[in-house]
């Protein structure tokens, strides 16, 4: 395993050095390397480094090329316009760059971060004894991806599911379930944990769901009801026992259901990551007492609260963080403070990120301020929300049934597979797949393509869910990737005796050039978006290795008998190493790559 220089990194090292030579006072100098479409790279830093050294910039441009001596790195540098430099490199260079990211196994070549750290990731936290919706797709997809993303770079994860499993509401079912004790009695009780399948699923949620409205209706209805379930908020909250083995009926419960959810979404989620609100609990009395003695939080109207400055609601009075309420509650917020305390001070991480509904970012915003104030959050912890825009749908409004109700996540990704599957089969003939295949690759594309179009634009944004387009072979889809994945593994079988071997000796056309140079740009993708979580960073530079792919194709035959046996190496070498890329890719990104479709 040896991470591999990219080229752009070797090219901006020659010139940092020639640079730095031909102007000694501004050494370190910064050439400002861009990939271009002139050449494979611009330069476009000597003109302000000039300017600021009083020099003229096209004659430093030309001293900075008549001192660059790398033949075996450099085929070209030319001087352009005032003083930018256009730079080639050598085919052999590129060609002798990919066959060390080949050999580096599953790597690729991509090195760790330098200084990795803890980041606990706090993702996928549906709510007990509710029904999962659109918003939870983006929590589990985005953390998931961000998630692997960040492993690959070496990060030790934490993983935190925040599930809502605490609240005034557990009274009222509770209570509703002593009362009608058989109402949860089914086999599916019995397989709580992972792994549970799409039928105990079901049934699981169509029982929660039938106890949460009957309870609902009895509590709207019947007054005493309605205390004896108030009283029984105030049993859970001191932990009587009887109150909390029904209260852990419903967590087991919801978890069988949650668990077929996200096995059908193809994330991978372990119970000891589940850490809910109800993880806190313990601590909540003492992070109260804290802010108060600190003076961080004040007693207003009863309640505990935080104020800030810049928060203000509509009528321009200010609007508190309470961690209190004036019945003595706990809430949100006092379990989020109390979460950062474990997580900052158990868990020691060093950093904090919340893959959240951008509706929650004052919340965030107003916690994250608070746990500053209090010391929890010092310099050496960096708190972060990855916010995510609203998923719509085709009309640009939220996303909802045609009845204007939430849309049941498992019905759309039930759908997202039908609908695959549909495309999966009108091809399936051609490549020969068998119906177990046909099925399983139905599942691969259509969740992929639920993931794909999530991830691909950036988080904050909102999306317009739109299936037909999700799912189509053309334009920036995972099928589109998928698609060229199959395809290559296609071509290494009809290759039969060929093999993929890099031949640095050979000249390359522009395609291959184009292809070779993205592919080596793999490793600084892959840290840029592990910088900014940002996996649509990922998912855009996958897009154009297609792309390339397609114009590779289009210019250059790989198995032609005209082909010299070097060319048809050489160019198996290329392809499967894309393939390869795409493969770690879009694994990363958490969608599956079938390989043959
Ligand atoms: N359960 C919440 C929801 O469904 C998300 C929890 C987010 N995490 C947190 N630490 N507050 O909206």
């Amino acid at each position: 395993m040896a991470s591999v220089t990219s080229l752009s990194a070797s090219v901006h090292q020659r010139l940092a050095d020639a640079l730095s030579a031909a102007l000694p006072e501004a050494a370190p100098a910064d050439p400002l390397l861009r990939r271009s479409d002139r050449a494979d790279f611009q330069a476009n830093g000597i003109l302000a480094l000039a300017k600021k050294a009083k020099a003229n910039p096209r004659e430093l441009a030309t001293k900075v090329v008549d001192s660059i001596d790398a033949p075996e790195l450099l085929r070209d540098v030319e001087v352009s316009g005032p003083g930018f430099l256009n730079i080639t490199v050598t085919d052999r260079a590129i060609v002798e760059t990919l066959a060390a990211r080949a050999a580096d196994g599953d790597r690729l070549g991509v090195p760790f971060a330098e200084h990795p750290g803890t980041t606990v990731i706090d993702w996928a936290q549906p709510n007990v004894a509710k029904e999962m919706h659109v918003g939870h797709l983006r929590n589990s997809v985005i953390g998931n991806a961000v998630k692997r993303i960040l492993e690959f770079t070496g990060e030790k994860i934490v993983n935190r599911h925040h599930i809502g499993d605490w609240g005034t509401q557990f009274g009222m079912l509770i209570q509703y379930l002593l009362e009608h004790p058989h109402e949860l009695d089914h086999k599916a009780s019995a397989a709580a944990g992972e792994g549970a399948d799409g039928q105990a699923g079901e049934e699981a949620m169509s029982n929660l769901n039938r106890i949460y409205k009957a309870a609902r209706v009895l509590f709207d209805s019947d007054e005493e009801f309605k205390t004896r379930a108030r009283r029984r908020v105030v049993d859970l909250q001191a932990g009587d026992a009887e109150t909390m083995a029904l209260w852990q009926r419903f967590v087991d419960e919801s978890k069988i259901y949650f668990y077929s959810v996200f096995d059908k979404l193809d994330v991978e989620i372990h119970d000891e990551d589940i850490v809910g609100e109800s993880g806190y609990n313990d601590m909540l009395a003492e992070t109260c007492r804290l802010l108060e003695e600190s003076g961080v939080a004040v007693r207003s109207e009863g309640a505990l609260c935080v104020f800030f400055d810049d928060v203000k609601g509509p009528d321009g009075n200010p609007v508190p963080l309470i961690v209190q309420k004036s019945d003595g509650g706990f809430g949100y917020a006092a379990t989020d403070l109390s979460a950062i305390r474990d997580r900052v001070f158990n868990v020691k991480a060093d950093t904090l990120l919340y893959v959240v509904d951008a509706r929650q970012s004052l919340h965030f915003k107003m916690v994250f301020e608070t746990a500053r104030r209090a010391g929890w959050l010092t310099g050496d912890v960096k708190a972060v929300q990855l916010a995510f825009g609203t998923v719509l749908g085709k009309d640009g409004k939220p996303f909802k049934t045609r009845e204007g109700e939430t849309v049941r996540l498992i019905d759309l990704l039930d759908e997202a597979i039908d609908r695959a599957t549909a495309v999966v089969r009108s091809k399936a003939e051609k490549v020969g797949l068998s119906e177990d295949e046909i099925l399983e690759n139905g599942r691969q594309v259509g969740i992929g393509a639920v993931k794909y179009a999530d991830l691909s634009t950036s988080a904050v944004r909102d999306y317009k869910f739109d299936l037909d387009q999700m799912v189509s072979l053309n334009g920036d889809t995972s099928v589109y990737l998928q698609y060229a994945y199959a395809r290559i593994q296609s071509i290494l079988r009809k290759a039969g005796e060929a093999r993929p071997v890099a031949h640095p000796e050979l000249d390359l056309a522009p395609a291959e050039r184009a292809l070779g140079l993205h592919l080596d740009q793999f490793a600084a993708t892959v840290a840029e978006a592990a910088e900014e979580y940002a996996p649509h960073k990922l998912a855009a530079y996958l897009y154009q290795l297609a792309s390339h792919l397609t114009t590779f194709y289009d210019q250059c035959q790989v198995l032609s008998a005209d082909n010299p046996p070097e060319v048809v190496e050489n160019r198996l070498f290329l392809v499967a190493l894309t393939a390869r890329t795409l493969h770690r890719g879009m694994e990363l990104l958490g969608v599956r790559t079938p390989e043959r479709l």
